[in-house]
């Protein structure tokens, strides 16, 4: 790809700049933000270790300069505030859905046809929030949470069965939040139903250390992780850039699959070239509906905040 912008040059932005530069997935890799020279540092920082882990993306910032993101294949979203102890992601809104209008209305001036990955908090309201402002496809705009919050997964799992978490696989669904829906019936080891191997009391501390996962980091570091996100990020970028049509868990535009409208939501999803190639709707049994329903309802009171704020009328 020709070239990729990452907004925010903060914890997750940069991480999520330096991964995609790793994997060589862009020509040019545009680094953006408000603070003056944050962006340049960052990326001057990371191109000079291009000749170290034998990369030729070339990584530049800016400072709020959107002419040098000019014909962006993708646009990752990461600008905003992050979580301090005893918030929740919701409390961000105000802040970040004012800014994630603002930049993606800049971002898309000079971008028009590209994909929108968003990764601001809280994470299924500003998806929508850029869908919004944007103004586009809803394939093309999307949010990155299920692959972070089943990379945590999956590490519990490997820690609990003492194995390699790359034999793990597994489906999760729902808002990046406590109700999000982790979903043991769709976890497997190397094939292995995760249900033959841990029974149901571990299998739930697990699910419920997942659903707190952010939380325990931020209570920890007193701010929001950024390597498994930005890492989460890369992935997404690949899958885009090498055409992969990989299956992931991605926040994305419903619009009557799981019986669900005009919501942006985790579900499974193909994701290639064009983005969203397709949302894969897989049967849930009544109590995993019924999760899915509480998630979709946690989202929809956000998305009414986001409403009453009346950013977009
Ligand atoms: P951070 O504070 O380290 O970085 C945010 C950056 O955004 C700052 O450098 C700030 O200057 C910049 N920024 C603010 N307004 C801007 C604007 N108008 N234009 C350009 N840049 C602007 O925060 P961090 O840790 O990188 O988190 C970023 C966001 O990502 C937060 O909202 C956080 O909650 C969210 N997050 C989401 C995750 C997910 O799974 N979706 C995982 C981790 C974080
Ligand atoms: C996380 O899950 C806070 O959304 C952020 O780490």
């Amino acid at each position: 790809m020709n070239k990729i912008t990452v907004v925010g040059a903060g914890n997750v932005g940069a991480t999520c700049a330096n991964v995609i530069a790793h994997k060589d997935l862009a020509k040019e890799l545009v680094l953006v933000d408000v603070k003056e020279g944050l962006a340049e540092g960052k990326a001057l920082d990371i191109w000079q270790t291009s000749s170290i882990h034998n990369f030729n993306t070339r990584v530049i910032g800016s400072t709020n300069n959107y002419l040098k993101t000019k014909g962006s294949g993708i646009i990752v979203i990461t600008s905003g505030i992050p979580r301090k102890p005893g918030m929740s992601r919701d409390d961000l809104i105000k802040t970040n859905a004012t800014i994630v209008k603002e930049v993606t209305e800049k971002a898309i001036k000079y971008s028009p046809d590209a994909i929108i990955i968003v990764v601001s908090n809280p994470l299924d309201v500003m998806t929508y929030a850029a869908f919004l402002a944007a103004n586009k496809n809803p394939h093309k705009v999307f949010g990155m949470a299920g692959i972070l919050d089943t990379g945590r997964y999956k590490a519990f799992i490997a820690d609990a069965l003492e194995v390699s978490p790359n034999d793990i696989h597994a489906m999760l669904m729902g808002g990046h939040g406590d109700t999000m829906v982790p979903l043991p019936r769709y976890t497997s080891v190397s094939g292995i139903p995760v249900t033959e191997l841990l029974n149901h009391d571990e299998i739930e501390k697990i699910v419920d250390r997942t659903r707190k996962g952010g939380g325990e980091l931020v209570n920890l570091m007193g701010t929001s992780a950024w390597y498994a996100p930005g890492a989460a990020v890369g992935q997404m970028v690949e899958a885009i850039v090498d055409d992969q049509n990989r299956i992931f868990p991605v926040c994305a535009y419903l619009n009557g699959e799981y019986g669900l409208k005009k919501i942006y939501l985790g579900v499974p999803v193909k994701l290639g070239r064009n983005g969203v190639e397709e949302v894969i709707e897989i049967s849930l049994n009544e109590e995993e509906r019924k999760l899915l329903t509480t998630s979709a309802e946690s989202v929809k009171k956000v998305m009414k905040v986001l409403d009453d704020l009346k950013l977009f009328d």
